[in-house]
C-alpha cells in the first residue's frame, strides 16, 4: 500500500493532550499538574468553553525562576502568567499540512521554538501539541516519501531496461526469419534459375515457416501497442462453450504430441453458454497451453474447466496444469512483464517471443477477469485464469457484435 502523500496529512492526525485549565486556576496548580505529568508540554488555559490561552512548560518553569517568579505567578490566577507573555501562543487550524505546520513552528523566535501549539478547528476543543511529536510525524513523512521515489524510479528503470531488452532481442528475432526468408528465397531463384527444381517444396516450406512465425511477432506487439494506447475493442458475443471447448483441445492435441506430452481435458459442463470475447479468450487460452507443451516433455498437461458462482455472480475458471520445467520465485515475481523470457537461453531453445503471457493477462482484465501462477522449479506450474460468465461492454465500447 502507498503511504499517504505528504500533502494529505495534516496537524489532525498528530497526537496531542487535552490538559486544560481553567483562567481562574492558581499558578501553583499549574505548576504542580505539571510536576506531576513529566511527559505534558504544557496545557490550554480555558474561559469557560472560549479558548483563552497556552502554558507552557519551558516557559512557565523559566517564569518561575526568574527573581520573585514563585511570589508573582504561583499565588495569583494563571492569567497572570499569559498576560506576561510577550506574544500570543501559535494556534494553526486544524486543516494545516504537516509540512506547513512545521515550516511556521520552526519560525518561531529562538527561545520559544520547541514550544508546544495549538491547533483549533470548528467545532473541535482545542488540542495541545507537543513540537517533538509534529517533527517525528514530518521525519516519518519525508522518509515514506523518499522511499516511495526510491521505488517507483527503480520500476521506472526496470521498464525502461525490459524496453530496450526487448528492442534489442526483437531486432534480433525479427531478422532471424527474415534472413531465413532471404536465404531461401535467392537458393530458390537460383535452382530455379538453374532448371533444378527438385528442393523446391521443403525450401517454400521454411519460407512459409519463418513468414508465420514473423507475422506472429509482428501480431502480438501490435496488440500491446493498441493495448497500451488504450485502443483494443472488446468484441463480445454469446457462444457455446462445450464447442468452445472442443476447438481449442483440437488446436492444442498437436502441439502436445510434439514433446510426447499426455493431454487431458476434464470439466464440470456446468455453463453451457458464454458471453465473452471469444477470440481474446481462444488466443489466452492457446498461449496457456502453447507453453505449458512447450515447457513440458514426456509429461503431462490437463485442462480443467469449472464454474464458481460467488457474490459477484457466475464465473469460468480455467485451470492449465503441467509437469514440466516450472520457475523459480524471482522468475515468477516477473512472469507478466512483455517481453519477459524466464533467460535467454528460452528463445533460442523453445522460440516465442515472451509476449503471451503479458498478453493473456490483459485480455483476461479486460474481460472483467484475472490470469494468476503458481510454480516450482522442475515441479510444473500451473495457470488458473478466471473470467466472468457474461463479460460486461466496458464503458464506452459500442462495438458489441450479438
Ligand atoms: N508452463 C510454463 N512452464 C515453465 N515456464 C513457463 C511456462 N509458461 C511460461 N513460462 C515462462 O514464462 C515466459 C513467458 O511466457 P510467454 O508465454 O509470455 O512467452 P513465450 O511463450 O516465451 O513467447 P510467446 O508466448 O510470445 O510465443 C516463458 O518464456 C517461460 O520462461
Ligand atoms: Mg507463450
Amino acid at each position: 500500500m502507498n503511504p499517504p502523500a505528504t500533502q494529505d496529512v495534516t496537524v489532525l492526525d498528530l497526537p496531542f493532550f487535552d490538559a486544560q485549565v481553567s483562567d481562574v486556576t492558581l499558578g501553583s496548580e499549574v505548576a504542580r499538574l505539571l510536576e506531576q505529568n513529566h511527559s505534558l508540554p504544557g496545557v490550554i488555559v480555558m474561559n469557560k468553553k472560549r479558548f483563552r490561552g497556552m502554558v507552557s512548560r519551558n516557559q512557565f518553569f523559566q517564569r518561575l525562576g526568574r527573581p520573585f517568579g514563585i511570589e508573582i505567578y504561583s499565588s495569583r490566577a494563571i492569567t497572570a502568567f499569559l498576560d506576561s507573555l510577550p506574544a500570543p501562543p501559535l494556534v494553526v487550524p486544524a486543516e494545516t499540512t504537516i509540512q506547513n505546520a512545521a515550516i511556521i513552528c520552526l519560525a518561531r523566535p529562538a527561545e520559544n521554538v520547541y514550544d508546544p501549539f495549538v491547533v483549533s478547528g470548528k467545532d473541535l476543543p482545542p488540542r495541545l501539541v507537543d513540537f517533538l511529536a509534529l517533527i517525528v510525524k514530518q521525519t516519518e513523512l519525508l522518509t515514506a516519501a523518499q522511499i516511495e521515489a526510491h521505488a517507483q524510479r527503480a520500476a521506472a528503470i526496470s521498464a525502461s531496461n525490459a524496453k530496450s531488452d526487448f528492442l534489442a532481442n526483437m531486432s534480433h528475432e525479427l531478422r532471424t526469419p527474415l534472413t531465413a526468408i532471404i536465404g531461401y528465397s535467392e537458393i530458390l531463384i537460383e535452382d530455379v534459375k538453374a532448371g533444378q527444381i527438385d528442393g523446391a517444396v521443403p525450401r517454400l516450406e521454411s519460407i512459409a515457416k519463418s513468414g508465420l512465425h514473423l507475422l506472429e511477432m509482428i501480431n502480438g506487439i501490435l496488440d500491446l501497442a493498441k493495448i497500451e494506447a488504450r485502443k483494443m475493442d472488446l468484441f463480445l458475443t454469446t457462444f457455446s462453450l462445450p464447442d468452445f471447448i472442443l476447438e481449442i483441445t483440437a488446436l492444442a492435441l498437436p502441439l502436445m504430441k510434439k514433446n510426447d506430452n499426455e493431454f487431458k481435458v476434464t470439466s464440470d459442463h456446468a455453463v453451457v453458454e458464454m458471453h465473452s470475447d471469444e477470440a481474446k479468450l481462444r488466443q489466452s487460452l492457446t498461449n496457456l497451453l502453447g507453453n505449458a507443451a512447450k515447457f513440458t516433455s514426456r509429461g503431462r498437461v490437463t485442462l480443467d474447466v469449472q464454474k464458481e458462482t460467488r457474490a459477484d455472480g457466475d464465473w469460468v475458471v480455467f485451470q492449465v496444469s503441467d509437469t514440466g520445467i516450472g520457475m523459480s520465485e524471482e522468475q515468477m515475481g516477473r512472469l507478466f512483464e512483455s517481453f519477459y523470457q524466464a533467460d535467454s537461453s528460452i528463445s533460442r531453445r523453445y522460440g516465442g517471443t515472451g509476449l503471451g503471457l503479458s498478453l493473456s493477462k490483459q485480455f483476461c482484465e479486460m474481460l472483467g477477469g484475472n490470469l494468476t501462477a503458481k510454480s516450482a522449479l522442475d515441479q510444473g506450474t500451473t495457470f488458473t485464469m478466471k473470467v466472468p460468465v457474461r463479460s460486461k461492454e466496458p464503458a464506452g465500447n459500442a462495438s458489441d457484435l450479438r
